[in-house]
C-alpha cells in the first residue's frame, strides 16, 4: 500500500541541539501510528515537520507518493494533514463555536450563518463526547481537559484526513481518556489517520497499530501488533530495562508527624456551599483525586491565595496563617506547582538558570546582590538531579521539550525546600523515566519531613506514591481512602459520586 504521509531522513538543527538526525516514518492511511520516545527526544518536532510548522534543514515529505513542501500549517490543512499541539493554543477571547470554526465560518452571503455555524460546532464536539457543551461557552472558563477535547473537535470540523495528535491526553482524566480512544476508534473506522503521542503507554499500547521509537532525534524501532508492550517501548525508549517500584509501601501510616497544613470550611469562589476539610501531615503524601472540573485545582489554588477564596481557615503548624496573596503562603513555606506551566509557572524567554532559581531568590543573594555564582552552582546541581536534557542552564526555557520544561518548572520549587508542597499534575507530558525521577523526588522530600498533596488524573500515579487518597466530587469531598482501600474503582466510584459500601465495594 502507498503510504498516505511519509517523512524521509527529515535533519531539523537547533543552535547546540540536532532535534531530527535523519528520521524515517511513514503513515499508512487509515492507520493508528504512534510515536513514543523520552522528553527531548524529538517527537514534536517531527510533527511540527509533517504539519508545515517547522521546515526541515534537510529531508523530504511525500503525500500519497508526491514530494510536498508545507510552507506553513495551512498549506498542511488545505492537503488534509492537522496537528493539534503538546501546548494547547485556543483563543480565550472566544468563545467555543467560534474557536471550533475559526476562519471556516459557514456564510449566508456575506453574513454569518449563525445557525448552520451552530450546527457544525455541535457535530464537532457531539464526536469527541462533548455534545451537551454549549457552543457559546467562553473558553477562557473551560478546564485543561475540555480545552484539549475541544481542540480535536476543531481538528475533526476541518474533514482532515491525517489527524496528528501530540500527547492529547496529558490533561484528560481516565474517564476524558477513554472517550477520546473511542473517539479515535471511530475515526480510524470512517478512515482517518491518527497519529498519536503520549507518555502513558498503557493506552498507547491498547490503540495502536503501530508504535514508533525515538531516541535522540533517531528512529531506533519499529513495534507492531501483538509485539507492542510496555516492556518493548521502554526498552527502546530508554535503551535499558527499567525497574518501577511502589514507593510508599514502607512509608506507612502512623509514622508520619503532626498536622503541617490544616484548612477548615475552605469555600472556593467555583463551588460555594462546598466546604472543605483537609490535613496533610509532616512525611505524608496525600493524593487528590476527581475527574476534571471536580474543583482539584481550584482547591489547590484557593488554599495558597492564587484565587480568592468565599471562606475558610488555613493553619500551619497549629497556627492560623492570613493569606492576602500567594507572596504570604510562600513566606509560611506553603508553595503550589501550578498545572499549566505556561500560564503561572515559567517566564519561556529566560534561561533554565533564572527560572530555577527564581523560587528561591532570596536565599541565594548575599544580601541585595545576588550571586550569579551560586545561583549557577544551584541551577546545574537541579538540571543533573531531575535529568534535564539538554543539561545547560544557559538554554532558554522555551526551547526545551515539553516534558523537559515540566521537569524545571518542578525543580524551582524543590530548589526552596519548601515544608508544605502543593502539586497540580506534577508529571504531566513527563516521560516514564522522568517520572520515576520525580516520584523519586517527592519521595524524598516527604521522607525528610515536608507534608506533600498531589492532585493527578492519572489513578496509578496516586496509587503508587500516595500514603493516602482524598476523591473530589463536584467542588466537595466525596470520601478518603487509605493505602490498603485504594484502588482504581474505588476511587472511580467516589469521583463519579456514587458511595464506597463498608465492604469495600462500590455502590
Ligand atoms: N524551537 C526550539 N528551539 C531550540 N531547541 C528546540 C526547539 N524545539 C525543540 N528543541 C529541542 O529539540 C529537541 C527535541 O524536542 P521535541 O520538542 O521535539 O521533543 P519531544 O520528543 O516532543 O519531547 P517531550 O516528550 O518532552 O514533548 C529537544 O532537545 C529540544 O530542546
Ligand atoms: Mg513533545
Amino acid at each position: 500500500m502507498m503510504p498516505i504521509l511519509a517523512a524521509e531522513r527529515i535533519v531539523k538543527q537547533y543552535p547546540g541541539v540536532k532535534a531530527l538526525d535523519g528520521v524515517t516514518l511513514s503513515i499508512d492511511a487509515g492507520e493508528v501510528v504512534s510515536v513514543v520516545g523520552e522528553n527531548g527526544a524529538g517527537k514534536s518536532t517531527l510533527m511540527k515537520v509533517l504539519a508545515g510548522d517547522v521546515r526541515p534543514d534537510a529531508g523530504e515529505l511525500r503525500l500519497e507518493g508526491e514530494i510536498v513542501r508545507f510552507r506553513d500549517p495551512r498549506d498542511a490543512i488545505r492537503a488534509g494533514v492537522v496537528l493539534i499541539h503538546q501546548e494547547l493554543s485556543l483563543a480565550d477571547n472566544l468563545d467555543v463555536g467560534a474557536n471550533i470554526l475559526l476562519g471556516r465560518e459557514p456564510r449566508r452571503g456575506p453574513f454569518l450563518d449563525r445557525g448552520a455555524a451552530r450546527d457544525q460546532a455541535r457535530a464537532a464536539l457531539s464526536l469527541v463526547g462533548l455534545g451537551r457543551l454549549d457552543p457559546a461557552t467562553p473558553v477562557a472558563g473551560l478546564g485543561m481537559g475540555t480545552r484539549q477535547l475541544v481542540e480535536i473537535a476543531k481538528a475533526l470540523a476541518t474533514d482532515a484526513r491525517v489527524i496528528i495528535m501530540d500527547e492529547p491526553t496529558s490533561s484528560l482524566t481516565d474517564g476524558e481518556t477513554e472517550t477520546l480512544l473511542a473517539t479515535i476508534e471511530s475515526l480510524k473506522a470512517r478512515g482517518t489517520t491518527i497519529v498519536f503521542i503520549s507518555h502513558r503507554l498503557e493506552e498507547v499500547r491498547r490503540i495502536s497499530d503501530r508504535v514508533e521509537v525515538l531516541r535522540d532525534g533517531a528512529h531506533v524501532g519499529t513495534l507492531e501488533g501483538s509485539a507492542i508492550d510496555r516492556e518493548s517501548m521502554v526498552r527502546l525508549m530508554v535503551g535499558r530495562d527499567l525497574e518501577t517500584s511502589d514507593l510508599r509501601s514502607d512509608a506507612t501510616i502512623g509514622r508520619e508527624g503532626p498536622p503541617r497544613l490544616r484548612v477548615f470550611g475552605l469555600e472556593t469562589t467555583r463551588f460555594p456551599g462546598s466546604k472543605i476539610d483537609l490535613e496533610v501531615r509532616s512525611g505524608e503524601i496525600v493524593g487528590l483525586a476527581g475527574l476534571v472540573g471536580a474543583g482539584r485545582t481550584e482547591l489547590l489554588r484557593g488554599i495558597v491565595g492564587i484565587d480568592r477564596i468565599v471562606s475558610g481557615v488555613r493553619e500551619i503548624d497549629g497556627r492560623p496563617l492570613v493569606v492576602h496573596h500567594p507572596a504570604d503562603s510562600a513566606a509560611a513555606g506553603l508553595v503550589l506547582v501550578p498545572e499549566d506551566r505556561k500560564a503561572d509557572g515559567l517566564i519561556l524567554e529566560d534561561p533554565v538558570r533564572d527560572n530555577l532559581v527564581l523560587a528561591g531568590l532570596s536565599r541565594l543573594a548575599r544580601g541585595p546582590i545576588r550571586s550569579r555564582g551560586r545561583e549557577s552552582v544551584a541551577a546545574t546541581g537541579l538540571v543533573g538531579r531531575l535529568g534535564v536534557r539538554p543539561p545547560r542552564i544557559a538554554h532558554p526555557t522555551g526551547g526545551l521539550s515539553g516534558g523537559n520544561q515540566q521537569k524545571v518548572a518542578l525543580g524551582r520549587w524543590a530548589a526552596c525546600d519548601p515544608g508544605i508542597l502543593l502539586l497540580d499534575e506534577p508529571t504531566r507530558g513527563v516521560d516514564v523515566g522522568a517520572k520515576a525521577e520525580v516520584h523519586g523526588l517527592l519521595d524524598r522530600l516527604a521522607r525528610e519531613g515536608a507534608a506533600i498533596l498531589v492532585a493527578s488524573s492519572e489513578l496509578e500515579e496516586l496509587l503508587s506514591i500516595a500514603d493516602r487518597i482524598v476523591v473530589l466530587h463536584d467542588g466537595g469531598i466525596a470520601g478518603e481512602l487509605s493505602r490498603e482501600e485504594a484502588d482504581e474503582s474505588a476511587i472511580m466510584a467516589l469521583a463519579t459520586g456514587g458511595r464506597i459500601r463498608r465492604d469495600g465495594t462500590a455502590a
